[in-house]
């Protein structure tokens, strides 16, 4: 299904957001794990001239905690909560006592994926050392199952699409002896998880804050990619809590823009979705614990095809940015957006704009090569 065009929630700007647990938990939790730095806040002087706002920066999550993407913050917080439950561990139990209990408890860790966070929950297994089962959906490629394979964890392609792959994963957790499912996503009865991945994926936002300071800034506006909605989610609360007002532009594939179909429908409801080099957006349903907060929080909500998603890869390498098309996607969000509503709404001279760049580098085919292939 595509979609096109800007949504625009002027209610959002002064709608607010309290966090309902203690998120700097997380935050501590990701600075006890091996290799924890923070990722890089890089400035685009030239993009924020050209746009005419005072400041335009890429969070560079090409390189988290060993893997090319956001996502293992989320996973890595999500399955150490989910083992503390399990085995009545405290929240400051270490890495070695989480793993000790998850052995002993034959725990084997299940998700369903498009690449990423299959990638975080097979290397938390790896470090847990407790077997990972990732299941995929026919959209997959070769190159990416087999980085997943190379966590050790055991991949499985299913017929469906991306929702078939998480109904699968979530069956054949209950099936297993030890079976724990750590998805991204929430669903009937599947909530808890999803939420302390959300919880999980705050550190990025408090590193930018931090990072920001360091230049005397405040973000006046973030723009977050979207698949299921969880980063969203984490976005939205923090720029909508603690006295701030941050402004949220959210960009999706054009085919696959599940949040933008529901934001214009004011309604949540799944739609379908098609192929695009955008693997990690390739979502067709909101995370239902997601939406109520997308649906008040989000500012304004954007699709971008692949072909103008891979010109922002383009320009980001440029910059020496090694953007992959999930990240560089916040940049052909706000290039798109800026003839639109420029200068009236968010792109004024003070405005500071940090762009999300979720994922690495990584090979991917050429939509102009496809476009020219057809014509
Ligand atoms: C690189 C990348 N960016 C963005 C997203 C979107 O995050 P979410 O599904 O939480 O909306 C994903 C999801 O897998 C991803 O892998």
């Amino acid at each position: 299904m595509a979609a096109s065009a800007i949504y625009t929630n002027p209610e959002a700007k002064s709608w607010t957001y309290t966090y309902e647990t203690d998120i700097s938990l997380a935050q501590a939790f990701h600075s006890r794990l091996p290799g924890y730095k923070a990722t890089p806040l890089v400035p685009l002087d030239d993009f924020a001239q050209e746009l005419g706002v005072k400041a335009v920066f890429v969070k560079d999550e090409s390189s988290r905690l060993g893997l090319p993407a956001f996502k293992i913050l989320g996973a890595s917080w999500g399955t150490f909560r989910a083992i503390a439950q399990q085995n009545g561990l405290p929240l400051d139990a270490s890495l070695e006592e989480a793993s000790k209990a998850a052995q002993e408890a034959g725990t084997t860790l299940f998700a369903a994926t498009e690449g990423n966070h299959g990638r975080a929950v097979a290397r938390m297994a790896k470090i847990l050392g407790v077997q990972a089962r990732i299941f995929m959906s026919r959209f997959s490629d070769q190159e990416t199952v087999h980085k997943i394979e190379s966590e050790g964890a055991q991949v499985t392609i299913i017929p469906g699409n991306y929702d078939n792959a998480v109904a699968t994963a979530f069956a054949e957790s209950r099936k297993a002896s030890g079976g724990l499912l750590i998805q991204d996503n929430a669903f009937d009865g599947y909530e808890q998880i999803p939420a302390w991945i959300v919880e999980g994926y705050s550190t990025l936002l408090f590193e930018v804050e931090q990072q920001l300071e360091e230049h005397g800034l405040q973000a006046t506006m973030i723009v977050t990619p979207i698949g299921v909605g969880s980063l969203g989610h984490a976005v939205v609360a923090y720029c909508k809590s603690g006295g701030r007002h941050i402004e949220v532009l959210t960009v999706e594939p054009e085919t696959a823009a599940c949040l933008h179909h529901n934001l214009k429908a004011a309604e949540w409801s799944t739609i379908e979705t098609s192929a695009t080099i955008m693997n990690g957006m390739n979502c067709g349903t909101v995370s239902p614990i997601s939406w109520p907060v997308l649906y008040k929080g989000v500012d304004r909500s954007i699709t971008v095809s692949d072909l103008e998603c891979h010109h922002s890869v383009q320009h980001l390498q440029a910059h020496n940015v090694n953007a992959g098309p999930c990240g560089a996607a916040t940049l052909a969000a706000v290039k798109k957006a800026a003839p639109i509503d420029m200068p009236t709404q968010g792109l004024t001279d003070n405005a500071v704009i940090v762009l999300l760049i979720t994922e690495g580098t990584r090979s991917y085919p050429s939509p102009a090569t496809v476009l020219f292939a057809n014509h």
